[in-house]
C-alpha cells in the first residue's frame, strides 16, 4: 500500500465494514500492488478470526499452512494464488485491484428462511444486487478504479446443502445439484452481469471486470474425473460417509470428524469451502482469462 494512499484507503475499509455487514475483507499485497477483496468466508484470509476471535484452528489449515491460520480450507484459497508471484508479475499493477466476490451468504440465508423455494429468494436478489452496485459506486468515489467481481459458485453443488436438506431426485439436477440453489446462483449472476454492464456506460474511466466463477466450478463438479477429483458431493473433512460425509454432529474439527486419505482428490473440504486443490483449478482459470468480461487477464490490470 503506498502510504500517500493510506489514510484514505483506511476510510474506505472501515466505511465498507459498516456497510456490508456479514462480508469479510481481505488484502494481499505484492509490493506496492495491492488487491483488496470483498468476499464471504471462501475468499477469506483471517478476517473472521480477526473480527470475531472466533479461532480457527486445524484441520483448517494442514494441507499448506501446517497450522490454523483463520483460513476455512486444508490450504490456500483463490485469492492466495493470485497473490502467489509466480501467477501474477507484481508490475502489472499500478493501483489497488477491487476485488469482489459476495453474493451466497445473502442467498443461502434467504433460501433457508425460505424453506428452500425460489420465489420468495428470487425478489430479494435485487436488494442484495443493490448492496453491490452502491460498494462499486462508494469505491469508485474514493478513487478505485479497476474492479475485478467473481459471480456466485454453484451452492447447490456443496455436500452441507446436499446433506442439511431432505430431497429427491427431482429436486437436483442432472449432475446431482440442487436446482433451486443453483437456479438461484443463476438468477443472481445474470442480474451482477447486468450491473456490471451498466456501471461500465455510467463510471467511463473504470475497468469493471466480471468473471464467472460459477462456470468454472459448476465443470469441476460435472467433469470432475477429468481433474482428478473423486466423490465430487462428499466432503473430505467430516463425518457419516456416503453419500455426502457432512453431519452437523460432528462438522469438520469437531471429536468423531475425519480427514480423507488424500486431501487433493477433493473439491470440497468440509462441506462449505474448496480444497486447496480445487481453489488451485479455479484460480488458475481465472487468470486464464477465459471467463472474463471483457475479455482479460487480471495480470494485465494495469496502465490504462
Ligand atoms: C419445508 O418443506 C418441506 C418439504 O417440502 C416440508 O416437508 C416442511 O414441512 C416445510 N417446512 C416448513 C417449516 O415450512
Ligand atoms: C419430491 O418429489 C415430489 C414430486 O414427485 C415433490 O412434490 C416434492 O416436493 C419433492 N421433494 C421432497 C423433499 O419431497
Ligand atoms: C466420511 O465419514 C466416514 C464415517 O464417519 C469416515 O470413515 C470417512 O473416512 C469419511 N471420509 C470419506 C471421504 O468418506
Ligand atoms: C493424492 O492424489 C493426487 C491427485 O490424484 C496424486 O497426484 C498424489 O500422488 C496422491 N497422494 C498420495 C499420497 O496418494
Amino acid at each position: 500500500m503506498d502510504n500517500g494512499g493510506f489514510s484514505k484507503d483506511l476510510i474506505l475499509l472501515l466505511w465498507i465494514w459498516v456497510f456490508l455487514a456479514m462480508i469479510d475483507v481481505s488484502k494481499c499485497s505484492l509490493g506496492r500492488p495491492l488487491i483488496i477483496n470483498f468476499g464471504d468466508s471462501n475468499s477469506d484470509t483471517g478476517g473472521v478470526l480477526a473480527g470475531t476471535g472466533l479461532p480457527i484452528g486445524l484441520p483448517h489449515g494442514i494441507t499448506f499452512f501446517h497450522r490454523g491460520t483463520g483460513r476455512l480450507g486444508d490450504g490456500r484459497l483463490i485469492i492466495d494464488f493470485f497473490c502467489t508471484g509466480s501467477f501474477i508479475d507484481e508490475k502489472g499493477f499500478r493501483s489497488a485491484v477491487y476485488m469482489i466476490d459476495i453474493g451466497q451468504n445473502d442467498l443461502l440465508m434467504a433460501l433457508y428462511a425460505s424453506n428452500l423455494t425460489y420465489e420468495p429468494v428470487a425478489k430479494q436478489i435485487p436488494s442484495f444486487l443493490a448492496e453491490i452496485k452502491l460498494a462499486i459506486q462508494n469505491i469508485y468515489s474514493y478513487g478505485g478504479r479497476k474492479f475485478w467481481i467473481h459471480n456466485t459458485g454453484p451452492l447447490g453443488c456443496v455436500p452441507k446443502e446436499l446433506a442439511l436438506h431432505p430431497h429427491n431426485k427431482t429436486d437436483l439436477d442432472r449432475i446431482g445439484c440442487f436446482r433451486v440453489h443453483n437456479d438461484l446462483a443463476k438468477a443472481f449472476n445474470r442480474g451482477l452481469r447486468n450491473i456490471c454492464k451498466e456501471m461500465r456506460t455510467i463510471l467511463k474511466d473504470a475497468t469493471i471486470v466480471y468473471v464467472d466463477v460459477y462456470s468454472i466450478k459448476y465443470k469441476l463438479f460435472a467433469k470432475y474425473k477429468k481433474y482428478g477429483f473423486e466423490d465430487p458431493f462428499m466432503a473430505c473433512c467430516g463425518y457419516g460417509g456416503p453419500p455426502n460425509n457432512y453431519s452437523q454432529k460432528a462438522t469438520c474439527g469437531q471429536p468423531g470428524s475425519t480427514i480423507c486419505n488424500n486431501v487433493s482428490r477433493s473439491i470440497v473440504w468440509d462441506g462449505v469451502h474448496y480444497t486447496e486443490a480445487s481453489n488451485r483449478v479455479v484460480a488458475t482459470t481465472i487468470l486464464s482469462g477465459r471467463y472474463s468480461t471483457p475479455q482479460m487477464k487480471l495480470e494485465s490490470f494495469g496502465e490504462p
